[in-house]
């Protein structure tokens, strides 16, 4: 119903995205989560259709709705949400990790609920080290896949931001990281969006401001 701007310039292409943030399982009522509502991404999947591509979207509980017509894989945790990407990838051209992937998660899932009875007035909970998504999509990632990141940071500083970014995208090894501060009050049920997108290398290769969809296409503009 929209028309983009660049017209269908990402028709035949296969774009997998990753939105929402993944929650990991503590016993069966319980979870450890973080706040993405997943509006970024779903914005990236809803433009990249617009402008002709097949979509993917993997949505880790997304709080709007997804895009009609897009395929839809839906998943919990951040295990499930590197497996269906990792084997979607195979076949992208570009893969976009717009998702909040739990760094961590419980290192033991318990079958029944976690009792105050048994843990009285502190409770310590053991929690391991998530796979790396991102870093091993691009370390793995086929001749001409564009792949990119998104890293959401509290540092106030502008300057000093960018450098966190560029540190981000070096340790990842994608091609392209989005870069935008969030705090309490900012980046997440938002409606709009601000962000420094980085380049291979550290150069800046654009900023936006605006709805996410919007900063979405801009972000499509740079993949393309
Ligand atoms: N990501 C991932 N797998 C993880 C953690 C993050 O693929 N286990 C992806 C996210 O989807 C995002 C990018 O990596 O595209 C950056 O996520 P971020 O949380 O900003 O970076 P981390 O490397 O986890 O560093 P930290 O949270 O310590 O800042
Ligand atoms: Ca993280």
């Amino acid at each position: 119903s929209r028309l983009p701007r660049g017209g269908v310039d990402l028709a035949g292409k296969r774009i997998v995205v990753t939105a929402g943030g993944t929650r990991e399982p503590l016993d069966p009522v319980r979870f450890l989560g973080n706040r993405s509502s997943g509006r970024q991404g779903v914005a990236v999947a809803a433009a990249a259709q617009a402008r002709g591509a097949d979509v993917l979207l993997i949505a880790a509980h997304l709080e709007v709705d997804p895009p009609e017509g897009v395929e839809l894989v839906e998943v919990q945790t951040a295990l499930e949400l590197q497996e269906a990407v990792t084997e979607a990838a195979r076949s992208a051209d570009i893969v976009v990790m717009t998702a909040a992937v739990a760094d961590y998660r419980p290192a033991v899932t318990r079958e029944s609920k976690i009792k105050k009875s048994e843990a009285g007035d502190t409770l310590s909970i053991e929690l391991v080290a998530n796979p790396d998504i991102l870093a091993a999509l691009s370390a793995t990632r086929r001749d001409g896949q564009v792949v990119v990141g998104f890293a959401a940071e509290t540092e106030p500083d502008p300057s000093t931001l960018i450098e966190l970014g560029r540190t981000k995208l070096a340790a990842k090894g994608s091609d392209f990281l989005v870069l935008n501060q969030v705090g309490w009050e900012q980046g997440f049920a938002t409606e709009s969006n601000e962000v420094v997108v980085l380049r291979k290398g550290g150069d800046i290769v654009m900023e936006a401001s605006g709805s996410k969809l919007s900063v979405a296409d801009r972000i499509l503009d740079v993949v393309v």
